[in-house]
C-alpha cells in the first residue's frame, strides 16, 4: 500500500519539460492580462510607483521596517553617496507574537511601532539629531497592496499566515504613521514597498543588468521593470523614466497545467485563504513541509509502515516545517540518521527501517523538486514576457532571488537553476541567477532615499 501512495504522488506531481513550458507561457499570458486592466488576471501586476531604480549615488541615514517574512525586522541604513560599498546597516530581528497575526490592525501596528521606537532609542542613545530633520523610513510590507503613490497604499488581502480582517482595505502607511505618533516617534514614511520590489532595487544598486527581484521564502513573489507604455491599465501621467516596477503578486497565479494533487487540494481547502495563492502553496516555504506531512499521514493511515504510533503530532497542521524536510532531504549519512532523528523528534515516529526512511526522503524530493521546477517555469515566464528568453533581447539578464527557501534549501535552489537552464537551452548563457542577500532591507532604504524630502537639500 505504501508503494502505491508514493507512486501516485510521483505520478501526479510530475513536471516534464512540456508541462513547464505550458506553465511559463501561461505565466507570460497572465502578466499581459494583468497589465491590460484592473482585475484582468489573478496575477494582479500591481503598480509600485517606483519609476526610478537606484543610481548608486543615494546617501543619507534611513530607517527600515520589514514585515511579512519569517521575522519582523527593524533596520538603520547609512548610505554612502558616491561610494557604493560604504553602506552600513544595523538591524534587529523580532519574532511577531502569533496572536498578533490574527488580531486587530491597531494591535499589530502598535507592536511594530513600539519595537521600532525601542530600536531607534537604542541606536540614538548618546547622540542628538542635530540637524532638525525628521527621520525617514522605508517600509517593506510583503503583502499585496494597491498603491496610490510610492508612500501610500491599501491592503488588498492578507497572504501567508496573516489574517487581520480590519486591516484589509486600509492604508497601511496611515496605520503605521498613527501607531508611530502614539509612540511619540518622529518618523516619516518615505516609501512603501513589497519585498520583491526591495530585492530588485537592492540588487540593481550593485548590478545594472538586474531585471527582476524574486522571493522564495515563506511566500513567493516577483517584481520586474516594465516599460510604462506596456501598461495599458495605467491611468496616470507616464513617468519621465518611461519605466515602472511591477509587483506581480505571482503567488496567486493559477493555470490548469499546474500539477495539483489531493494533498494540495486538502491543504488549500483547510487554509486561511482557500482558492487563493495556489502557485504559492505549491512553491513556497510555508507550505512544503505541510504537504509532506499530509503525505506521511496518509501513508501511516493506509499502511503499517510506521507501526503503531500516536498520530497527534502527525495530524497537527503545519507541525512538520520546511526546515525539517530540508534537513531530512539533505541527510547524507549512509543510514539516514537525520531522517531517523527528525521523524522521532518532530513526529514521534520511532524505530523506522532504512527502507522507510528512504521512502520519506523520496517524498521530500518529489515535493521540493516539483516546487523548484515550477519556480523555474515562473522565471522562464517572466523572461519570455520580457523577450529575454533568447527570443529577442540577448543582453545579460540577472534575476536576483532572496528568501529562506532559496537561501537554505540547497536542493531546491540547485534544481531551480538546472531546470531554468533546461528550459532556456542555449539561451541560458544570457541569464544569471543570483542570491540577493537581504536585498529588501537595503532596497527599502535606497527607494526611501530617492523619495526623500531632503534630497538635493544639503
Ligand atoms: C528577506 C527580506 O531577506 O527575505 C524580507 O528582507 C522578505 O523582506 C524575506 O520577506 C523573505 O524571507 P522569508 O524566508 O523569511 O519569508
Ligand atoms: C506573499 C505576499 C507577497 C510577498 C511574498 C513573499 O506572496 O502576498 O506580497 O512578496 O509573499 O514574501
Amino acid at each position: 500500500a505504501e508503494q502505491q501512495v508514493v507512486a501516485d504522488l510521483r505520478e501526479k506531481s510530475a513536471t516534464p519539460p512540456s508541462l513547464l513550458r505550458d506553465v511559463a507561457a501561461a505565466m507570460a499570458d497572465e502578466m499581459c492580462a494583468g497589465l491590460e486592466m484592473e482585475g484582468g488576471s489573478r496575477v494582479k501586476m500591481l503598480l509600485s510607483y517606483v519609476d526610478k531604480l537606484p543610481t548608486g549615488r543615494e546617501e543619507g541615514l534611513f530607517y527600515g521596517l520589514d514585515l511579512g517574512g519569517t521575522n519582523f525586522r527593524v533596520l538603520k541604513v547609512q548610505l554612502g553617496g558616491n561610494d557604493k560599498h560604504a553602506i552600513s546597516c544595523e538591524s534587529r530581528e523580532v519574532a511577531i507574537p502569533p496572536h498578533l497575526m490574527s488580531g486587530s490592525s491597531s494591535e499589530l501596528f502598535g507592536f511594530i511601532a513600539s519595537e521600532l521606537a525601542k530600536f531607534v532609542a537604542d541606536e540614538e542613545k548618546g547622540t542628538s539629531l542635530s540637524n532638525g530633520k525628521t527621520r525617514e523610513l522605508g517600509f517593506t510590507f510583503s503583502f499585496p497592496v494597491r498603491q496610490r503613490s510610492v508612500a501610500s497604499g491599501t491592503l488588498v488581502k492578507w497572504t501567508k499566515a496573516f489574517s487581520i480582517e480590519d486591516a484589509v482595505g486600509k492604508d497601511v502607511v496611515a496605520e503605521l504613521q498613527t501607531a508611530m505618533q502614539k509612540q511619540g516617534l518622529d518618523m516619516h514614511v518615505a516609501a512603501l514597498i513589497n519585498d520583491a520590489v526591495g530585492t530588485l532595487a537592492g540588487a540593481r544598486y550593485y548590478d545594472e543588468d538586474v531585471v527582476a527581484g524574486v522571493i522564495f521564502g515563506t511566500g513567493t513573489n516577483a517584481a520586474y521593470v516594465e516599460k510604462a507604455n506596456a501598461i495599458p491599465k495605467w491611468e496616470g501621467e507616464l513617468p519621465s523614466s518611461g519605466q515602472m516596477v511591477i509587483n506581480m503578486e505571482w503567488g496567486n497565479f493559477y493555470s490548469c497545467h499546474l500539477p495539483v494533487t489531493e494533498y494540495d487540494q486538502a491543504l488549500d481547502n483547510e487554509s486561511l485563504n482557500p482558492g487563493e495563492q495556489i502557485y504559492e502553496k505549491l512553491t513556497s516555504g510555508m507550505y512544503l513541509g505541510e504537504i509532506v506531512r499530509r503525505v506521511l499521514l496518509k501513508l501511516s493511515l493506509q499502511s503499517a509502515i510506521f507501526g503503531e504510533i500516536d498520530h497527534t503530532k502527525l495530524k497537527t497542521h503545519f507541525h512538520l516545517r520546511t526546515p525539517h524536510i530540508s534537513a531530512m532531504h539533505h541527510d547524507d549519512t549512509p543510514d539516514l540518521k537525520t531522517v531517523e532523528e527528525k521523524l522521532k523528534e518532530i513526529l514521534e515516529i520511532a524505530g523506522t527501517s532504512l527502507e522507510t526512511r528512504k521512502m520519506v526522503v523520496e517524498i521530500c524530493d518529489i515535493v521540493a523538486r516539483r516546487a523548484a521546477r515550477l519556480a523555474a517555469a515562473g522565471l522562464a515566464g517572466i523572461l519570455k514576457k520580457l523577450g529575454r528568453d533568447g527570443s529577442v533581447d540577448k543582453r545579460r539578464s540577472v534575476i536576483a532571488i532572496d528568501g529562506g527557501l532559496f537561501e537554505h534549501y540547497s536542493k531546491f535552489s540547485k534544481c531551480l537553476e538546472t531546470t531554468l537552464n533546461e528550459l532556456l537551452g542555449e539561451s541560458s548563457k544570457f541569464i544569471v541567477v543570483k542570491h540577493a542577500d537581504d536585498g529588501s532591507g537595503i532596497g527599502a532604504a535606497l527607494i526611501a532615499a530617492s523619495q526623500s524630502q531632503y534630497r538635493n537639500v544639503e
